[in-house]
């Protein structure tokens, strides 16, 4: 997407001013009483115009924004006011630095504020002012949308997709380097501007990000963080989704990534493999994925000056040949030689099982419940909610490939540009303790992969079935085909069903 600048004049601006300046705790002037193009939002005293719409996601709408000196910005609505976790991301984001002010508007009554992938009722509006990062969603660079279904481009040369992957190691790095763990890494939230071989990529969406306590390399509290598909095997239990383990760690991280470099990038195994095993002590460093993704950076026929120097960043410039000066004994900094690079992932904290876990699953506003016979265990056991998110939004792409037809007979109904993108799953713990679900949950659980391609192959028949019901809910959550009662014992466990 081209970034169009607003260029608001000066006097929309004056005027926004003059009204925050004139009602004590105005924080929006809207369009509808500007009599402008846009609103207006005071945030820290400043007037910030309110663009258009630069994405969404599942819990904020992402605005093009400007300030009185015509610098942009993006500008972050969500349904909510200030809470604990709003504050989390606002220190993450001064951490990283994208931070440039927050606002918070207590509404005149409730509204249901939608981003197009969830609703919520509220009556508070927060805004949050961040950096604007240029390119499009890494996601869109990759896949194309096409009647319901992901469908790869293939316009990213393998170059390129190296570049993506060395550049993605590279700024995990430093937000790990912050003791950030970011919990919800998936292409959607990733902003990727790409001219040939001259690559940026940015991570967004701090919304779930934490930052590891000293002396921890466990986040402390086990939650249930992050996107289904792009998930570590050691923050959800495959067995019971709801006794979740939730450990999270800069490895789980590295888990996300490595799904993103085999499932999206489509790199090779010997790249992928050591950053998904599936123990996490046994999970690649950064450093090391990344050394193995320069080397076959190194072998690419079609390198410029932009790889080169990328292959440069990770492994210093070539020395220089060696004279009788350089060969005396190299003096080693000791501050670089311990960074990151030591082991990552030693687990040694253990966390207690969790017993207060709610997950969120993404029903479409107006989705029709049919009640589908049961399918065997799967669509009995409550806790499979969870488990079934991953694997079905993992099919999705290869579902778009392996069965065209079903595809398309599926109507463009969920439309919304990406049709199935994974839910995050929201981690804040909820008043309810759930109900331990006794029932078998998944009949073929075992292995991650088993599991994951069971419901894949369930998702697919559902499909065929009923292609109608192509949407995300039904996509990530195929126990919707189950009666309703199903779903009443969600909220019993304190499954918050939209
Ligand atoms: N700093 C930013 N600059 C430009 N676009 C952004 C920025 N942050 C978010 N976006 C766009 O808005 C979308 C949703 O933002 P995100 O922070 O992921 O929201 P959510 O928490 O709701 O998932 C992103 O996918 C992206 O398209
Ligand atoms: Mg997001």
């Amino acid at each position: 997407m081209t970034m169009n600048k607003l260029n608001i004049p000066q006097a929309h601006f004056a005027a926004a001013q003059h009204y925050f300046n004139t009602i004590p705790g105005a924080v929006k002037y809207s369009k509808k009483i500007n009599g402008m193009p846009y609103s207006f939002v005071n945030v820290e005293g400043q007037a910030y115009a309110s663009g258009y719409r630069l994405g969404a996601g599942a819990f904020g709408i992402v605005r093009m924004s400007e300030n009185a000196a015509h610098e942009n910005f993006a500008l972050k609505v969500e349904g909510h006011g200030i809470n604990d976790l709003d504050r989390s991301e606002s220190d993450i984001l001064k951490l990283v630095g994208y931070h440039y002010g927050l606002a918070e508007r207590q509404l005149e009554k409730s509204i249901t504020f939608s981003t197009g992938l969830h609703s919520v009722e509220t009556d508070k509006k927060l805004y949050k002012v961040m950096k604007l990062l240029e390119g499009n969603d890494l996601i869109d660079e990759i896949y194309k949308i096409n009647e319901g279904s992901y469908e790869y481009k293939n316009t990213l040369t393998q170059t390129q997709s190296l570049i993506i992957a060395i550049k993605s190691c590279q700024n995990l790095m430093k937000l790990h380097d912050m003791r950030i763990i970011h919990r919800d890494i998936k292409p959607e939230n990733m902003k990727a501007k790409i001219v040939g071989n001259d690559i940026t990529i940015s991570y967004m969406d701090f919304g779930l990000s934490v930052i590891l306590p000293p002396d921890h390399i466990i986040y402390p509290k086990n939650e249930i963080a992050g996107s289904p598909m792009y998930m570590a095997p050691e923050i959800y239990n495959e067995a019971n989704p709801m006794a979740s383990k939730g450990e999270a760690s800069f490895a789980s991280d590295v888990y996300a990534l490595g799904t993103i470099f085999q499932e999206d990038l489509q790199l090779p195994k010997h790249v992928c493999d050591p950053m998904l095993k599936h123990n996490p002590r046994e999970r690649i460093s950064l450093k090391g994925a990344m050394d193995n993704l320069v080397a076959l950076l190194e072998r690419q026929p079609d390198l410029d000056s932009h790889a080169r120097a990328v292959i440069t960043s990770v492994k210093g410039p070539r020395p220089l040949p060696m004279t009788p000066v350089a060969r005396s004994p190299q003096v080693v900094n000791p501050q670089a030689a311990h960074k990151v690079h030591a082991p990552q992932h030693v687990l040694s904290v253990k966390n207690t099982p969790a017993n207060r876990v709610r997950v969120m699953v993404d029903i479409q506003p107006g989705f029709k419940l049919k009640p589908i016979a049961p399918q065997g265990a799967v669509a009995k056991a409550a806790p499979a909610v969870a488990k079934a998110a991953p694997a079905v939004a993992k099919a999705a792409p290869a579902v778009a490939k392996a069965a065209p037809a079903v595809a398309k007979a599926a109507p463009a109904a969920n439309n919304a540009a990406r049709p199935l993108p994974p839910t995050p799953v929201e981690a804040k713990a909820p008043a309810v303790a759930p109900v331990a679900p006794k029932a078998a949950p998944v009949a073929v659980a075992g292995k991650h992969e088993e599991v994951k391609r069971a419901l894949i192959h369930r998702f697919e028949q559902q499909k065929a079935n009923a292609p109608a019901l192509l949407n995300r809910a039904v996509v990530e959550n195929p126990n919707l085909a189950a009666p309703v009662a199903v779903l009443k014992n969600f909220q019993k466990v304190g499954v918050k069903v939209f």
